[in-house]
């Protein structure tokens, strides 16, 4: 396994960057291999190989492929919700072009595995709400949310049809303290956690009862790991997985926060992106993830909140 060479597309983004620094330790520095768009001031160009690379361009992925002999792609470089509202002809391009450049290599035989993040968004406003299964009503009313369904779609359909190895999971939204996310619907619940600290209050984008499912990065990132890790044969579902920590409100993060900074104040301000946060599920069935591979969050609201203030504090 040692000998893996692993290319990571979108390296400097909020699971990129946490996902290169894992898969270093695990892997090995030279055999892991960062790129993005640009450079950020991220840990991940000074601690290993790191390329400058536009995902939508094929023949700059393909001589990156054959640059470093890469085995698998993780392909984490994509516009989220609330950007993609902003370009939809962007987003759809990036999203879309960038999986069918990654999903043919494979087909070619130059890589041998895909990780390809989807997302709660794939769901919609007909979709139920509670513990929303794995197979259910599928009407994404996001931009973002379409691409993630539609690559849901063309993803299965590689494996079927060409037996591409591709792997996915349907993240929940994710918090992290070490990077910022950018242009997402559930970036709230992370920037609550920065103004708690520095201001010790917070005015949220979306109202007190929304009630989304989350995930403290630590979770996504072992539970990445933990299906492109997996035996080929116990990966029943090629589309993506339904993936759960847990699921929270605004109000409910907020009650968590001042039970360890006394005095911390939220108030609500909710923009377009609460339409968005309204069509999507409150809280997720992930029992074929635990089936198949054996997923078990380690994260709730609480502990992840002593993790985040006490890690932003320094
Ligand atoms: N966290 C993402 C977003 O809000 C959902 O995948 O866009």
């Amino acid at each position: 396994m040692n000998d893996t060479k692993i290319l990571i597309i979108g390296a400097c983004g909020q699971i990129g960057s946490e996902l290169t620094l894992k898969l270093r330790e695990i892997y090995g520095t030279e055999n892991v291999i960062a790129s993005d768009i640009r450079k950020g001031e991220q840990d991940v160009f000074k601690t290993g190989p790191f390329e400058i690379v536009d995902a939508m361009n094929y023949e700059q992925v393909e001589a990156l492929v054959n640059k470093y002999k890469v085995d698998e792609v993780y392909l984490m470089a994509a516009l989220l919700s609330a950007t993609a509202e902003k370009n939809p002809a962007f987003a759809w391009d990036l999203n879309m072009n960038s999986l069918f450049h990654v999903l043919n290599l494979a087909k070619d035989k130059k890589i041998k595995k895909i990780f390809w993040p989807s997302s709660i968004a794939v769901f919609g406003p007909t979709t139920p709400k509670q513990n929303t299964p794995q197979y259910t009503v599928m009407e994404p009313s996001t931009v973002y949310g379409i691409s993630k369904q539609a690559g849901e779609r063309w993803c299965e359909y590689y494996f079927n049809k060409y037996g591409v190895d591709v792997r996915s999971i349907r993240y929940p939204g994710l918090i992290s303290w070490k990077t910022p996310p950018g242009g997402g619907t559930t970036d709230y619940a992370v920037d609550i956690y920065y103004k708690a600290v520095s201001d010790n209050n917070y005015t949220c984008f979306l109202s007190e009862n929304t009630e989304l499912p989350m995930m403290y990065m630590d979770d996504a990132i072992r539970a990445t790991i933990g299906i492109m890790q997996a035996k080929a044969e116990d990966i029943k579902i090629r589309s993506a997985y339904n993936l759960a920590a847990m699921s929270f409100t605004p109000k409910e993060i907020a009650v968590a926060i001042a039970k360890e900074k006394s005095g911390f104040k939220i108030s609500y301000e909710p923009d377009f992106r609460q339409a968005i946060a309204d069509s999507w599920p409150s809280s997720i069935d992930d029992s074929a993830a635990a089936n198949d591979w054996n997923w078990k969050p380690e994260y709730n609201l609480e502990n992840m909140t002593k993790v985040m203030l006490e890690n932003l504090s320094k």
